[in-house]
């Protein structure tokens, strides 16, 4: 059996408490709101920026070289969302929530110490975008009566013509992957404290609180940049 049935198989379980947080149930009950998406895309912004760049980063590396693929890559799309969300000065408005920074250190992190484990968050976030994340799509458009790929720019893969063929060129990359048993069980770790990380970005998404909020705001970004220097 290759890597990436043991993979999907170490994430089934975590999955389910994803797919079934109350923000993962409004989406599929197109009860998502624009204050959801405004959250929701900003936090985006910063897990894909960290993660690409790390990514990009270590390209060459002889794990990270087997999921490296530039067409996955939502920089872009999320751009386009966030000024549909925010307006074109999105980028003054925006900033890194305390569910965002622990996200985001981890992915530093583990770029610096052990890049091997960047591939569980590049599998966690692009299969679950190429997955359900289709689905979601076509519940936010119903939720907030969008058109043209406006405001959900972010699932939509442009450079990809049959997502479930990819998805299966995909999985036959992890499964090229030599592992030992004790590599395979850390990026199967890895992948489940993804989840945590997205379980814990949308129960912050839930609170009944505005986004930005201008009080919070200054600290957080100040702690940004120092967190950064990590
Ligand atoms: C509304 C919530 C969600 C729904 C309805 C959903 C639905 C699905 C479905 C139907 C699959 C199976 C696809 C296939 O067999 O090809 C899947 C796989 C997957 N989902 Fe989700 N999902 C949700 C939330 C999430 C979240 C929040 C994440 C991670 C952030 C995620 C990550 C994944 C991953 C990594 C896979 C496995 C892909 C594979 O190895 O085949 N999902 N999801």
């Amino acid at each position: 059996m290759g890597f990436s049935k043991f993979l999907r198989e170490g994430i089934w379980d975590i999955h389910s408490m994803a797919d079934s947080s109350t923000v993962a149930q409004d989406m599929q009950e197109a009860k998502t709101t624009t204050e959801d998406m405004k959250k929701i895309t900003a936090g985006l912004y910063y897990i894909y920026n960290t993660m690409e760049d790390a990514i990009e980063k270590h390209k060459d590396d002889i794990y990270v070289s087997k999921i490296y693929r530039k067409e996955l890559s939502r920089k872009q799309s999320i751009k386009e969302d966030l000024e549909f969300y925010f307006g074109p000065d999105w980028i003054g408005q925006i900033y890194p929530t305390v569910a965002i920074q622990l996200y985001v250190s981890r992915i530093e992190y583990v770029a610096k110490t052990n890049p091997m484990l960047l591939i569980a968050h590049a599998y966690v976030r692009y299969m679950g975008d190429l997955s359900g994340g289709q689905m979601i799509k076509e519940m936010i458009k119903q939720a907030l009566n969008l058109t043209n790929g406006k405001g959900t720019r972010f699932y939509e893969f442009d450079g990809i013509e049959d997502i479930m063929a990819f998805k299966k060129d995909y999985r036959a990359s992890l499964d090229t992957l030599e592992l030992t048993q004790e590599q395979a069980d850390a990026i199967i770790g890895e992948a489940n404290l993804a989840f945590l990380y997205n379980v814990n970005f949308f129960r912050e998404v839930n609170r009944n609180v505005v986004y930005p909020d201008e009080i919070e705001k200054p600290y957080l970004l100040r702690a940004y940049e120092r967190i950064k220097k990590i």
